[in-house]
């Protein structure tokens, strides 16, 4: 009997990163272990530490050295140090447009035994997906500044929208409506943004004639993210732009009690370019070295990758486990989730519940 053994790329980052990306090691390690995976984990020291001594957040071949992989696991980056649009163009944004991660899948789920902000949700009321277009949009690389320091200083962002880009996530969304409820959510601004989004509206329209059975609503985002927390029972599977997709999910972490609980997946389909997975939470400098950070976003990442890699009795176990221990009150809990237990109980905890 052969064993495929899965590459994995490791790159815990910065912040809170490392800290939940070592304490949910050992319990990905179990589960592999158990359906008899094998694993081989190449990790990654990239990030903010890396750039302060080199000057960049990754070697200058650092994508094209992942890319062999089947899998990528990313904890989080951003330190208070160094400016955002620094880290984040340094290392996250290049592997996902450099490995073209054109979907970024975001679940959004209310758990049996989390109480969310939105009074009368119980577990399973809150039960949809987000597809965010994940490499181009509002975070094209496109603009720039003049007439810097002078009265007249300009700033020019230009957002890019292709048929291709528009049309693949669009079209992967109307697949998982098909496997799922059957109602997608397109959102756009097509009232303001007259040109980009009209383009999408369109580009819906004209992909819905494939799958006829799928009911389409079409949302401006103001209204979406009104409507998630006034009926977000209504949704099913979401599509948006990266922008919008960014902040709509969000507002689907905290109505589905934390963005400790988050767990994401950026999606390359073809098989030999591997997908990324990560939480969606950013490295949190405010709980940084406080042994709190919740590891459950990264637990749920982690059983999206299994499932991506089509391990789907593996990322059942870890997937279940988790709704186990939430839905059992008397379970650690971090504080984000109003307990007051640490990032290792709460691993321990499922250990156990493996
Ligand atoms: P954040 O997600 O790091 O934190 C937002 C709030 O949620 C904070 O109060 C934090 O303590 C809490 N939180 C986040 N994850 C948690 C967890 N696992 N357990 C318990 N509480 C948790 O977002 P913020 O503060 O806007 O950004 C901080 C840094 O992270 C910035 O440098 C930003 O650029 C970066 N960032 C990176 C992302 C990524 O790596 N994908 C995503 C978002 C932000
Ligand atoms: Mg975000």
């Amino acid at each position: 009997q052969t064993t495929t053994t899965y590459d994995i790329e490791l790159i815990p980052g910065d912040g809170i990163g490392p800290a939940v990306v070592d304490a949910a090691l050992p319990l990905f390690r179990a589960v592999a272990d158990d359906h008899g995976l094998a694993f081989d984990i190449t990790r990654r020291d990239w990030g903010t530490e890396y750039y302060l001594e080199q000057g960049e957040m990754m070697p200058e071949d650092g994508v094209s050295r992942i890319a062999d992989a089947d899998s990528i696991f990313l904890g989080a980056v951003g330190h208070p140090e160094v400016p955002d649009h620094v880290t984040l163009h340094g290392l996250l944004l290049p592997i996902r447009k450099e490995l073209d991660q054109y979907i970024c899948k975001r679940p959004n789920v209310l758990f049996e035994g989390i109480e969310s902000p939105l009074q009368e949700y119980g577990a399973g009321d809150i039960d949809f997906v987000v597809y965010r277009e994940n490499t181009e949009g509002e975070y094209a690389d496109i603009g720039g500044r003049e007439h810097r320091g002078l009265d007249h200083e300009t700033a020019v962002q230009s957002a890019l929208f292709t048929r291709e880009g528009t049309e693949r996530i669009v079209r992967a969304a109307f697949e998982a409506a098909t496997e799922r409820d059957g109602t997608l959510t397109s959102v756009t601004k097509s009232n303001a943004q007259a040109h980009s989004m009209v383009f999408w509206d369109d580009i819906v329209e004209e992909v819905r004639e494939e799958y006829p059975t799928v009911t389409v609503e079409r949302l401006l985002v103001d209204a979406t993210a009104m409507d998630l927390i006034r009926r977000p029972h209504e949704f099913d599977v979401v599509v948006a732009s990266n922008l919008f997709g960014d902040i709509l999910t969000d507002i689907g972490a905290q109505i589905t009690g934390s963005m400790g609980l988050a767990p994401s997946g950026n999606i390359n389909p073809s098989d030999d370019i591997p997908s990324m997975f990560e939480p969606v939470h950013g490295s949190a400098p405010d709980i940084v070295g406080d042994g709190v950070a919740n590891p459950l976003a990264t637990v749920l990442s982690w059983s999206m990758l299994l499932e991506d890699l089509g391990e789907k009795t593996a990322a059942d176990a870890l997937w279940d486990a988790v709704t186990n221990q939430l839905a059992d009150g008397s379970a650690p809990r971090t504080p984000d989730l109003g307990g007051d237990a640490g990032t290792e109980a709460v691993v321990d905890d499922l250990q156990s519940r493996l």
